[in-house]
């Protein structure tokens, strides 16, 4: 090559003299230069840095040309205003862009980021964006003011009006960062973006993922052809993409580029539509240039960590941010996207369409905070505590005075009571028996509690049939050992199921195999979830004065069907 040049030069004309005028660092003069020389000049704002510019060679014509000057080290000949407002009216050019974007990262600090601010960095940013080649330190710097801006404890309200322009501003400067065949990255505190070009004859699908060693901070993403073991996000791309890649045989500067974006804050992504919904993951994005990728048929895998812990086993939904939403404001919309599998660290969406992807988790059983769960729990406590005592006060009388339980009804009602006392002694010990981290202790109370839940159901049953034999059928019906049937049904149903579940997958009963956190949160989950469905059900109807007024009724309801004549002559 430099053989070459040299061959070259000797029939090569110099670069002649000439003067470039820039409107914000003035006016250069560059001196005769020789062939694939570079020249320097001082700058005109500051004297000790310099301009650079070469003589640049086409072999092919043989002749010579000056290349764009170099003029990144020399200051601005004016100051930029010293205020965001003010930027309003500097126009921007590929000589000041970087001058501006820095010069909006040093005033971020003192900004109020209002509506009015917020408006003016976002023109600038879109003009630099819109109109000029983006290098990887401008789109970073860019980025850079994005994420502080989101970090700022702002309004919801004004971030929200901007969400969607961030987005697409986003996605444009990954596909302006023009390289040709690398895979481009750009990492800042909540943002990553990745672009590639990938060969559509070879390509087999890709896979994008982001992990982090903090929570959302200190992100490292990688790209790979099979789906991510453990990520913080990841998306998988199918194979059949390949066809809005571009054409096998065509230039490879033709190839389309696959885009991915990872946004490592929740609070840019804000849905008043939503009421008991809430974003529970960061969100993570793909395209492909200059295509709406709609209806594949293979989905494409999007695997999302849980920011908090799904430890309530509540709803999750895979959803996408629909632009159109709220009125253009943007918001989450779960057509196309498909929940395929889900625990408590993470979920796996299987998706149709290329977006922006998350997923919500929703609130309306989960939303109870560490406090009002220990209050609820306390008045869970007391309750219970409080119906225990009653039951068993009702017990020792019924079974003391023999002359009170010599009658059927009183003996299905002393089981009912049997059972609801069993049930809430076992609600009560269970913390502290879960707290030794036995399985099959752990196991055997879940299936206690199960067992003694089913029998205060079958003996509510019980109840009623013996109502409706002694209103409906009155005197009709003589029944040999009524109440030992009624205990082979009322205590042997409920052990039936309870042994089949057993039997068929103990696992049922919580498996074990988890022990962190209290212990209430993992091995007990099912029972817990089922003793609050029991306690918010059927606790009003335990306590002694309602049970005592419907054993009142109901005596009250005997006698009144039982003597009246009007009530035998049909
Ligand atoms: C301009 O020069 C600086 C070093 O002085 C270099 O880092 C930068 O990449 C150059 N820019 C262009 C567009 O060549
Ligand atoms: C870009 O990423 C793809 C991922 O599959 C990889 O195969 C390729 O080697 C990467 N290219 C470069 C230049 O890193
Ligand atoms: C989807 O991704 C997850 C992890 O990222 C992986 O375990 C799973 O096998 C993938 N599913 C398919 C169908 O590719
Ligand atoms: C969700 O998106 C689908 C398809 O883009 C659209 O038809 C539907 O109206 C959207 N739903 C809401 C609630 O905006
Ligand atoms: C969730 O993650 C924790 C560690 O953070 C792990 O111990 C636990 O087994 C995981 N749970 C599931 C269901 O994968």
């Amino acid at each position: 090559m430099a053989n070459l040049l040299c061959l070259l030069s000797s029939v090569l004309l110099d670069c002649p003299e000439s003067i470039s005028q820039t409107k914000y660092k003035g006016s250069y003069s560059w001196p005769q230069t020789s062939p694939a020389a570079i020249v320097e000049v001082s700058c005109r704002k500051n004297p000790l840095q310099s301009a650079w510019r070469r003589c640049a060679v086409n072999i092919d014509l043989e002749q010579t040309f000056w290349s764009k000057p170099n003029m990144t080290e020399c200051k601005l000949l004016e100051e930029l205003p010293s205020n965001i407002l003010d930027l309003h009216n500097v126009m921007i050019t590929e000589e000041n862009a970087q001058d501006v974007v820095q010069h909006i990262l040093y005033l971020l600090p003192d900004a109020t980021l209002d509506m009015e601010e917020l408006e003016v960095i976002g023109n600038k940013i879109s003009d630099i964006v819109k109109f000029l080649d983006l290098s990887e330190t401008l789109a970073e710097a860019i980025l850079t003011i994005l994420d502080y801006i989101l970090l700022q404890e702002m309004e919801d309200q004004n971030i929200r009006k901007i969400t969607n322009r961030i987005l697409k501003t986003t996605e444009e400067i990954g596909y302006k960062l023009a390289h040709t065949e690398r895979n481009t990255s750009i990492i800042t505190t909540s943002f990553a973006l990745l672009v590639m070009r990938p060969d559509p004859s070879v390509f087999e699908g890709v896979a994008f993922g982001v992990t982090s060693y903090d929570q959302g901070r200190d992100i490292k993403i990688s790209v790979q052809e099979n789906p991510f073991e453990n990520a913080l996000a990841s998306v998988r791309l199918p194979k059949s993409l390949k066809t809005f890649l571009g054409d096998n045989q065509a230039d490879p500067e033709t190839y389309s580029k696959i885009q991915f974006n990872f946004f490592g804050t929740t609070s840019l992504f804000v849905d008043d539509s939503l009421q008991k919904e809430r974003l529970n993951t960061y969100v993570v994005s793909a395209s492909v240039e200059n295509s709406l990728i709609q209806n594949l048929n293979e989905p494409v895998n999007v695997t999302l960590q849980h920011i908090n812990k799904n430890t309530g086993n509540a709803a999750v939904h895979c959803v996408f941010w629909d632009f159109l939403k709220n009125d253009g404001l943007g918001g989450w919309n779960t057509t196309g996207c498909e929940t395929e599998y889900t625990d408590m660290n993470y979920t796996i969406c299987f998706c149709n369409h290329l977006t922006h992807f998350g997923v919500l988790l929703d609130l309306s059983r989960a939303e109870i905070d560490a406090t009002n769960d220990r209050v609820l729990t306390l008045i869970s406590y007391a309750g219970c505590g409080a119906s225990s005592l009653f039951l068993a006060i009702t017990l020792v009388t019924y079974l003391a005075l023999e002359k009170l339980r010599r009658d059927n009804p009183a003996k299905i009602l002393l089981n009912l009571c049997a059972a609801l006392l069993m049930l809430n002694v076992i609600f009560l010990v269970n913390p502290w028996l879960s707290s030794y981290n036995l399985p099959a202790l752990c196991i055997a109370v879940a299936a206690l509690l199960h067992y003694f839940l089913l029998a205060a159901f079958t003996w509510m049953c019980m109840e009623s049939v013996h109502l409706y034999l002694a209103l409906v059928k009155v005197f009709n019906v003589y029944i040999p050992k009524y109440i030992l049937k009624c205990c082979i049904a009322g205590w042997g149903i409920p052990a039936i199921v309870t042994i089949i579940v057993l039997i068929i997958n103990k696992d049922f009963y919580g498996n074990g195999s988890q022990s962190e956190n209290s212990p209430f949160s993992n091995l007990l989950e099912w029972v817990r979830y089922d003793s609050y469905i029991y306690t918010k059900t059927f606790k009003p109807q335990i306590p002694f004065p309602s049970f005592v007024e419907s054993k009142f009724k109901w005596n009250k309801l005997n006698f009144q069907f039982r003597y009246p004549p009007w009530d035998f002559s049909g």
